[in-house]
């Protein structure tokens, strides 16, 4: 007979995610996909990070029993309103924000948001000749279904999702007050459920999902128990989405006083990154955007304002770019640039932090064009460049998308294996990149206007 193994997270689980990638070069009114079509491993596919950490080096890791942090944990807890409380204040924030990916970065399972296909035919993966698992959608309430030799065998219900799904969607599933996740995900590049990556082509269930995944993916949540790798949490108390209380700390405190205080200009009880140090400013999106790291400290113990490096240890990289891999380090990649170590650039020098900039190359582009001037003779060197179209997109240049060496993904049916790939932020210049573009944009007559 055939059994489900039970895998404990004892390497690095990792999801590789697709990208459907026009390259941004719509502004450039260049179909770039007939370019990449033989190479669109090199447009498509975009990785996550691949971010589970050993979950033998927390202090919240070492007992079986209650978390020391709890109590702190609870009065922190209570200080939060949730993003939605901050509405009615910061309207045009609110707006902007509940457009991005930290907004969605994990929410409550419901069918609207799980955009796979539960049509028979459509909703399966098939592991091997006798391994299957079917997603089913019945009256609303989904769930994958464990098939072996065609018998079904268990069941586990959708109810996180993680990822907004931009490349792709995990699922979670409560069993008592853990969680697990559930074998397959769905890619939206290619339109299907798959084996998760780094998982072997058979039904792994009970994926521990740590409260590591949670600090990333969740503004708080909070550890009741701890036994071994499972972590008990407290259902209720989890704040989905990276919110706005995750960069600023708790609100509730704020809203009281700027609700009793309606005519006041000083703003107190919340923290405004405007005023950190670069340290600071780095630190707080290192802390999700620098791939793994051990923990020094219990979960959910970093606040924004905090130094990283009093609660991660960085997985140190002895030798380069070309040991950091493009998924989940964007931290890394950038500090080795030359932009980065020879100005006081942060990620917030491009980035909006409450804004959806997808595809925007153009405004990415404007926000290189601050520091790189004809006048400053600090400009692009290549003449081509000089010519005004391209100004508009510095991006796919000198941060191209590139193929991940950390994960691979097989493709159900072609069995096809994918690297998954995404955009570098390792600044700098690129031949090949370039000679892809010169040669299509020659090839092509494209006529800039
Ligand atoms: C160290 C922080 C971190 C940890 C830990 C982490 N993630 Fe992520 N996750 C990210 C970031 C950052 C991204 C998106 C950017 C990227 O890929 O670099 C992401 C992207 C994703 C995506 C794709 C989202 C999309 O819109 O396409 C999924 C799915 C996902 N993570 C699931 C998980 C699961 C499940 C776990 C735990 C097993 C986990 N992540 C652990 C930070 C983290
Ligand atoms: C009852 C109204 C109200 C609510 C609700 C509210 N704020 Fe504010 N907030 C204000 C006012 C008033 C200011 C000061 C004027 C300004 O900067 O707009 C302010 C300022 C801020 C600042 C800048 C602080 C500084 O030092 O300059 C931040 C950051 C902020 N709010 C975040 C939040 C977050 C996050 C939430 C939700 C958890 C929130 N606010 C909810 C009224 C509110
Ligand atoms: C609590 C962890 C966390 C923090 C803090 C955080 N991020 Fe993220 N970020 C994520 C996760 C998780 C995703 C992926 C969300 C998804 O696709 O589901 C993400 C996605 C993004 C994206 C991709 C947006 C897109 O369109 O796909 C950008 C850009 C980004 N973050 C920038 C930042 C910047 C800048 C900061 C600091 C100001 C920051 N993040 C702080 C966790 C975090
Ligand atoms: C990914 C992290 C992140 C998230 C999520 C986030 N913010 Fe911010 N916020 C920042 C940073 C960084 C700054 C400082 C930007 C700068 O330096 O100009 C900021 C600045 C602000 C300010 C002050 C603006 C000023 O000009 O002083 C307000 C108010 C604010 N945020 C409110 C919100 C609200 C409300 C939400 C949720 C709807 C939110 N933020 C979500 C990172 C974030
Ligand atoms: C905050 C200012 C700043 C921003 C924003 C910025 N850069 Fe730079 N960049 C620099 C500095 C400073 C250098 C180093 C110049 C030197 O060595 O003299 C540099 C170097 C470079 C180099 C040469 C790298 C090498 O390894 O030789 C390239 C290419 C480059 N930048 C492209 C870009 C692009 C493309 C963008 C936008 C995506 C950008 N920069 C945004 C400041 C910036
Ligand atoms: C010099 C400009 C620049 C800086 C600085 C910068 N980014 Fe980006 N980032 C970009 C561009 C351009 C993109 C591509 C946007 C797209 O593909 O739609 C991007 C994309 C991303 C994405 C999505 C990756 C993907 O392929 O889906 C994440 C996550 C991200 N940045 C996080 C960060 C973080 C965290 C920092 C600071 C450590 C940072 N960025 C600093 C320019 C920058
Ligand atoms: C078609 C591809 C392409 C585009 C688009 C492009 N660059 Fe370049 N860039 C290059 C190449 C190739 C070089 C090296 C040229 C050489 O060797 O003279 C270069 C050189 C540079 C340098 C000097 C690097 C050094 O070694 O000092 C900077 C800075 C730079 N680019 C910035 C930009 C900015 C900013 C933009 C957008 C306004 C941009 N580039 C657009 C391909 C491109």
């Amino acid at each position: 007979m055939f059994s489900i193994s039970v895998d404990l997270p004892s390497s690095r689980p990792d999801i590789a995610i697709y990208k459907k990638s026009p390259e941004g070069i719509k502004e450039l009114n260049i179909k770039w996909f007939r370019l990449h079509t033989s190479a669109w491993v090199i447009t498509g596919l975009i990785s996550t990070v691949a971010v589970w950490i050993s979950c033998t080096n927390g202090a919240d890791h070492t007992a079986t029993g209650v978390n020391d942090a709890d109590t702190a944990g609870v009065l922190f807890q209570s200080r939060y309103a949730s993003s939605a409380a901050c509405q009615s204040c910061h309207p045009d924030i609110y707006q902007k924000y509940i457009q991005t990916t930290h907004f969605r970065a994990t929410q409550i399972a419901t069918r609207d948001k799980v955009p796979g296909s539960f049509k028979p035919g459509n909703n399966f993966y098939r592991f091997n000749v006798s391994e299957t698992i079917k997603c089913i959608d019945s009256n609303g309430r989904m769930y994958q279904q464990v098939y072996i030799n065609g018998v079904n065998k268990k069941q586990q219900s959708f109810d996180i999702i993680f990822g907004a799904g931009k490349n792709a969607q995990s699922y979670a599933s409560w069993v008592g007050n853990r969680l697990v996740q559930l074998p397959l995900s769905y890619f939206s590049y290619i339109k299907k459920w798959n084996n998760s990556p780094g998982y072997p082509d058979k039904i792994v269930l009970n994926r521990v999902i740590t409260s590591r995944c949670l600090e990333c993916h969740t503004t708080n949540a909070k550890v009741i128990a701890v036994n071994g790798v499972f972590e008990d949490f407290d259902k209720s108390g989890v704040l989905y989405g990276v919110g706005c209380e995750k960069c600023h700390g708790p609100g509730m405190e704020h809203i009281n006083f700027e609700t009793q205080h309606p005519h006041t200009q000083d703003t107190v009880h919340i923290i405004n990154p405007k005023k950190f140090s670069r340290q600071q400013e780095l630190d707080l999106c290192a802390v999700c955007h620098s791939g793994s790291m051990n923990k020094l400290q219990p979960a959910f113990s970093f606040k924004p304002g905090d130094k990283l490096s009093d609660y991660y240890l960085p997985n140190i990289v002895s030798a380069g770019a070309e040991n950091l891999d493009v998924h989940g380090n964007q931290f890394g990649l950038l500090s080795l640039s030359k932009c980065f170590s020879k100005s006081d650039m942060t990620c917030n020098s491009c980035h909006d932090p409450h804004a959806n900039e997808e595809n925007q190359f153009q405004v990415f582009s404007q926000k290189c064009m601050r520091c790189h001037t004809e006048a400053g003779n600090n400009f692009c060197t290549l003449k081509e460049v000089k010519a005004n179209p391209l100004k508009a997109n510095c991006i796919n240049c000198h941060m191209p998308v590139q193929p991940s060496k950390a994960i691979v993904f097989t493709e159900q049916g072609t069995r096809k294996r994918i690297p998954a790939a995404m955009r570098t932020h390792l600044i700098k210049v690129y031949p090949q990149e370039t000679a892809k573009l010169i040669k299509y944009i020659k090839g092509n007559n494209i006529n800039f206007r």
